[in-house]
């Protein structure tokens, strides 16, 4: 890791939350609700972002957003009538509940992306708001559990490396097919140096089982190099593959193996699983929750 000697590393103060796809997988629901307002529990997955993104030392949070999303703008507005009501009531710690919902004015700002081409595509989008520093993705739909939260370790761990830093973790081999998965320079435990990406490897060209997953430090450079991108895997402009050139120069790029435990819950078995973990960990749930779930369990193996 020479960078650390050579580079000065800039304070990453902005994240850019990609949330303009279309989440089909969620169909009829996303027809009129955002994929990212889908609640955990009680909490949108947005707001586990946010308060991820937060933690970290995110003070400027740009949404990429396309039709459709106006309930994700909403959310994150005061509420003035329901505010006075519970506060009528004295309802205070649902006062609070509510309060961690609100940003400053001027601290979201949403740019538009007007066709879903990919996500190196809407990543590209909040360019001009991302200027001349480096910056965070995270991307809602990967949720992650950790005690540390994992854009915080990531922070870390770029205050060694600088460049460029992806989150990553180990996936069968079987799987390396639906993600981007690092080819891998130097293994040095929690941090490795990455000399290629390649987006959803077809079967047996997987460079490694290292796969990427929704949070990334990136450097504005990345920007640039999107701004020349082709289409590539799935006919989208692919963020890895804008990342993937900055690798070109040795030491530019890590892979950070996070500890925590992801989440998929762009997909529905992800959600549920997230759900369920997500459920047993509240304490006000844990009990009746796992009671029930026992329960279950044994009455299905009861039927069988
Ligand atoms: P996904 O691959 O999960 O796509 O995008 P999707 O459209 O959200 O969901 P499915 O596959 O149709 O169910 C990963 C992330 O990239 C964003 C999504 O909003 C999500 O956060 N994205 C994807 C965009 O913002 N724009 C795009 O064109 C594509």
């Amino acid at each position: 890791m020479a960078a650390k000697q050579t580079r000065r590393i800039q304070k990453v103060t902005k994240a850019v939350f990609p949330v303009a796809g279309m989440g089909t997988r969620f169909l009829p629901a996303t027809k009129s609700i955002p994929k990212e307002i889908l609640t955990l529990v009680d909490r949108p997955l947005i707001q586990y972002a946010i308060d991820e993104a937060r933690a970290a030392g995110i003070k400027e949070f740009i949404f990429v957003t396309s039709r459709g999303k106006s309930a994700l703008e909403d959310y994150f507005d005061h509420s003035p009538e329901l505010e006075s009501t519970l506060r009528r009531a004295g309802k205070d710690a649902l006062l609070e509940i509510l309060r961690e919902t609100n940003m400053d004015s001027g601290a979201i700002a949403y740019v538009r992306q007007n066709r879903p081409m990919g996500l190196g595509h809407a990543v590209w989008c909040a360019r001009r708001l991302i200027g001349d520093e480096p910056f965070a993705v995270l991307l809602p739909d990967d949720v992650i559990a950790a005690e540390k939260p994992c854009l915080q370790q990531m922070v870390e761990a770029y205050a060694q490396t600088g460049g460029n830093i992806v989150a990553a973790m180990e996936v069968p081999l079987a799987k390396t097919a639906s993600y981007g998965v690092l080819d891998v320079a130097q293994d040095m435990g929690s941090i490795v140096s990455v000399k290629g990406m390649v987006e959803k490897p077809k079967a047996g060209t997987e460079p490694s089982n290292l796969a990427v997953i929704g949070r990334y430090i990136l450097s504005p450079k990345v920007m640039l190099n999107l701004d020349k991108l082709k289409p590539g895997a799935g006919g989208e402009i692919q963020l890895t593959d804008a990342i993937a050139q900055e690798a070109e120069i040795p030491g530019n790029v890590f892979g950070y193996r996070f500890r925590g435990q992801r989440y998929d819950c762009g997909s529905k078995a992800g959600f549920l699983q997230a759900t369920v973990a997500f459920a047993l960990s509240r304490p006000d749930l844990r009990d009746e929750f796992s009671t029930y779930l026992n329960d279950m369990v044994a009455m299905q193996k009861a039927a069988q």
